[in-house]
C-alpha cells in the first residue's frame, strides 16, 4: 500500500488531502506539532476505512522533523507522496508578519526556518529513497504571495519571501529530478480556503493534488480563485 506523508496536517486542506489519497489506497502519515489533534484527525480518516496515524514534529524544530520522518518510516515503510503544508493558524513562536518598511533579517529568518528550511528538511528524508527507487512525488503548498507578491496585503512582505525561496527551491529540484521517476511541484494556492463557493473548499481543492499525482504535469500548478 502506498503511502502520502503530509507535514503541516490540520483539519482544513490537509485533513482533505489524506481522505483523498487514502480513499484512493493510500496509508496516511500526518505531521504537525499538536498529537491530540493528529490523533483526532487519524481516528476520523480511520473511521472512513483509510490507515492512517499521527507523528507529532515541528517544522521550525528540524532535528523533531528528522525524528518524525524516521518514526513515519517504521510504521509505514517507504514514503511515496510527500505534501508540505504548514499554515500557523495557532501562534508559531517566532513567526510575526511584517510590511516591506518593516521586514527585517531578524523577521525574515523564522519565515526561512517554517518555508523553506521546513520544507527542504522534509524532503530530504524521502527524497535518496525516491531516486533510488526511481519513484515518488513531492508536492510543496504556498499562498498567493509566493507566486505573485503583490497578491496579497503589504502585511505579507516577509512570508512572501520564504515563499518565494521554497518555490525557487522546487521548481529547482523539478528541473533536476525530471527524468529520474521523481515529480516535484510547487502549488501556489490563491484562495481563501473554506470562505467561499465549492472552489474554496478544502475537499475540491484537494482532488486538484489527487490530479497532479495522477498526471505529473509540470513544475507549478497555480490553484487560482481571486
Ligand atoms: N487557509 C487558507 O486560506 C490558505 C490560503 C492560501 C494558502 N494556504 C496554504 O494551504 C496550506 C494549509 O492549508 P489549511 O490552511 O487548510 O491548513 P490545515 O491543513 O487545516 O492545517 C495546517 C496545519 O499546519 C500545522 N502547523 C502549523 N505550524 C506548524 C509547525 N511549526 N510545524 C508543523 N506543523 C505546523 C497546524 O497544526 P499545529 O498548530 O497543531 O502544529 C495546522 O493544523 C498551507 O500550505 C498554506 O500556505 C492556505
Amino acid at each position: 500500500m502506498p503511502t502520502i506523508a503530509i507535514v503541516g496536517a490540520g483539519s482544513g486542506l490537509g485533513q482533505s488531502i489524506a481522505k483523498t489519497f487514502g480513499s484512493n489506497g493510500f496509508s496516511v502519515a500526518l505531521v504537525s506539532r499538536t498529537q491530540s489533534k493528529l490523533d483526532a484527525l487519524a481516528a476520523e480518516l480511520g473511521q472512513a476505512g483509510i490507515d492512517a496515524a499521527g507523528f507529532a514534529a515541528d517544522v521550525m524544530d528540524r532535528p523533531s522533523l528528522v525524528d518524525a520522518s524516521a518514526r513515519i518510516k517504521q510504521r509505514f515503510g517507504t514514503v511515496d507522496v510527500l505534501e508540505y503544508s504548514p499554515a500557523p493558524h495557532t501562534p508559531v513562536p517566532g513567526i510575526t508578519m511584517a510590511s516591506p518598511l518593516d521586514v527585517t533579517v531578524e523577521n525574515i529568518q523564522p519565515q526561512l526556518d517554517y518555508y523553506l528550511y521546513g520544507g527542504i528538511t522534509a524532503a530530504q528524508q524521502v527524497l535518496p529513497d525516491m531516486l533510488e527507487r526511481g519513484s515518488g512525488t513531492l508536492l510543496f503548498t504556498t499562498g498567493a504571495a509566493s507566486l505573485n507578491p503583490t497578491q496579497a496585503a503589504p502585511e505579507f512582505a516577509n512570508i512572501a519571501i520564504a515563499g518565494a525561496a521554497l518555490r525557487s527551491w522546487v521548481l529547482k529540484l523539478h528541473q533536476v529530478t525530471d527524468g529520474t521517476g521523481v515529480y516535484a511541484a510547487h502549488v501556489p494556492l490563491s484562495v481563501w480556503i473554506g470562505t467561499g463557493g465549492p472552489e474554496t473548499q478544502p475537499d475540491t481543492i484537494a482532488q486538484h493534488y489527487w490530479d497532479l499525482y495522477t498526471k505529473r504535469d509540470g513544475a507549478e500548478h497555480h490553484y487560482n480563485t481571486f
